[in-house]
């Protein structure tokens, strides 16, 4: 090639342009509002050196004369392309807010589109790190329409490669679908936020006054909404975060999680597992205690921790192995599931389903949260939800029942009848169609009315009916559970039970889908 002729000498122009098109000041606005540029946030987020940029001479659509001259930059302001992460191919978009607000026009778009549809072909996972002002306003309906192209392929691959949304900056109107619809929703505190109607419009339209963080900052969707699952306080650690948490995951459905090397320090046999349900039933510990002392050393990686964590999701590793965690939590609302729970619960479920992740299920719930409140909202409707998701899934199922197993609550945590594959218990489950106070208070209704000392004749029956009745003894006898276990061997146990699961295969019936009751 004559690398002093035409061709050449344009192609290296183009390249000086593209650098000076990034100058220190734009990216000094980012920082300025605690923010990276794009190319920072894909530089971290890559293993060094790795990272191929795709699309990154084309420039934006024309748009009508009155919205004034096209920028003609390069790139559109998105940057997209593919390299590794933690060794593994990744592909990833990183709008950029310097350029026009990282506003989504019809080119923006299609460059979006076209690395969905390679990830999507090459079965590697995708992340988009979105900070943007939604749909370029200059562009109308052509950059609506491109927007129903990015929902259309997320949904054409969900279940099929994990797809994940960071939200570092605005994420305004319907443009917030795109990450709704993703699998998992990383969000950084205080500079970015999600709402279909920002602040100006709910004060005109309600003539309510809330700030954007209080509408739909990364706290607000970490706790309320339940939109957000992680939530970090900076950039960087959010980054780390993620890449972290692709260690997990496959690459694609007909793909196992990646096996990390044990260091073998978790205990097989530990006893500490005998001192954490406390003797007293209604006294609260901490399940994670329990998560953290079964799974593989420091392996757990909480999902959602902030919403519902009456229930606690995440990802944790036996042996290297990638496990899906639910597990009730005494220590929040005695561990009741409710809507927010429940719906936390299903969709959790039913990710490690999609990506042949087993399900690890520690339980000890009470039963369902009673009240008008939650009846009138639908908890009928939301907690057939979990049933449906547990029911449904194929992957390995083994439960650990630790403490309370009653009524509807006991079916839905993964019960054998319902399709758990392995049921054990520990000798302080307590397995019955509901708890002590609620069953003699109907069982001996006449009988307490009739007597002289109510409270004392209670007490003595309540004992009766939890020595008798909530036992997980009769569970084990009837076959409903496989064993009831030392607590100190749940690790082994579990172990054991998933080798055996090693080869599971379910023939589902044919048919379109089923239909979870949403
Ligand atoms: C074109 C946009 C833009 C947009 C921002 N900009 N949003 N350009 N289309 N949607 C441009 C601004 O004109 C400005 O250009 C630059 O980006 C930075 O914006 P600022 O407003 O100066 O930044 P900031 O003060 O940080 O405010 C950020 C913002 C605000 C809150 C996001 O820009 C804003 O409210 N934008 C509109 C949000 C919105 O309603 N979008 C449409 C949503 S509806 P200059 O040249 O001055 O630097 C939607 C439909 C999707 O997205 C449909 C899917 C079904």
């Amino acid at each position: 090639m004559d690398l002093s002729g035409k061709s050449y000498k344009a192609f290296l122009e183009r390249r000086e342009a593209l650098k000076k098109q990034y100058s220190p000041e734009q990216a000094e606005k980012q920082h300025r509002k605690g923010k990276l540029t794009a190319h920072e946030r894909i530089s971290l987020f890559f293993d060094p050196g790795t990272f191929e940029e795709i699309d990154t001479f084309v420039t934006p659509a024309d748009h009508p004369v009155e919205f004034g001259k096209v920028e003609r930059t390069y790139g559109d302001g998105v940057i997209v392309g593919y390299g590794k992460v933690n060794g593994r191919l990744v592909f990833a978009y990183a709008q950029d807010f310097t350029v026009m607000g990282g506003s989504l026009g019809v080119v923006h778009a299609r460059k979006i589109s076209k690395i969905q549809e390679m990830a999507l072909k090459m079965g590697s996972p995708i992340v988009g790190m979105m900070d943007s002002g939604g749909a370029r306003i200059q562009e109308g309906v052509a950059s609506l329409s491109s927007y129903a192209s990015i929902f259309h392929n997320i949904i054409q691959s969900s279940g099929i490669i994990p797809q994940i949304s960071v939200i570092m900056g605005p994420a305004a109107g319907g443009a917030v679908y795109s990450p709704a619809l993703t699998d998992f929703v990383f969000m950084v505190n205080h500079t970015s936020y999600m709402f279909v109607t920002g602040p100006n419009v709910v004060k005109e339209v309600l003539n309510e006054d809330v700030t954007f963080d209080d509408l739909g900052g990364a706290g607000i969707h970490a706790r309320k909404s339940g939109v957000a699952h992680m939530i970090y306080d900076d950039e960087e650690n959010t980054i780390l975060a993620l890449k972290k948490f692709l260690s997990y995951l496959p690459s694609n459905n007909v793909e196992n999680p990646p096996l990390v090397p044990d260091d073998g320090s978790a205990q097989d046999v530990c006893e500490k597992l005998r001192d954490i349900v406390p003797d007293d039933p209604n006294k609260a510990y901490d399940v994670k205690d329990i998560i953290q002392l079964v799974a593989d050393r420091n392996s757990f990686f909480e999902t959602a921790e902030l919403f519902a964590p009456n229930l606690v999701t995440g990802f944790a590793r036996l042996k290297g192995r990638t496990v899906g965690i639910v597990a009730n939590q005494p220590k929040v609302l005695a561990g009741v599931l409710d809507i927010d729970s429940s719906v936390k619960g299903a969709r959790f479920i039913r990710f490690c389903d999609a990506f042949n992740i087993p399900i690890i299920t520690f339980e000890d719930v009470p039963g369902f949260l009673p009240g008008a409140d939650q009846e009138h909202n639908g908890i009928i409707r939301h907690g057939a939800k979990m049933l449906f998701a547990y029911s449904e899934a194929t992957v390995p199922k083994i439960t650990v029942i630790l403490r309370k197993a009653y009524g509807g609550a006991f079916i839905v945590m993964n019960s054998k009848n319902l399709g758990g594959d392995f049921s054990f218990a520990w000798p302080t489950a307590e397995i019955a169609v509901m708890g002590p106070d609620g069953a003699v208070a109907i069982l001996y209704r006449k009988k307490l009315a009739e007597t002289k000392n109510p409270a004392e004749l209670k007490k003595e029956l309540t004992k009766k009916y939890r020595d008798k009745v909530a036992n997980p003894f009769i569970a084990d006898e009837l076959g409903y559970i496989d064993e009831v276990i030392d607590p100190a061997v749940t690790r082994k146990k579990v172990l054991s039970a998933l080798n055996a699961l090693g080869n599971k295969w379910v023939k589902v019936p044919e048919r379109k889908h089923g239909n979870i009751p949403l």
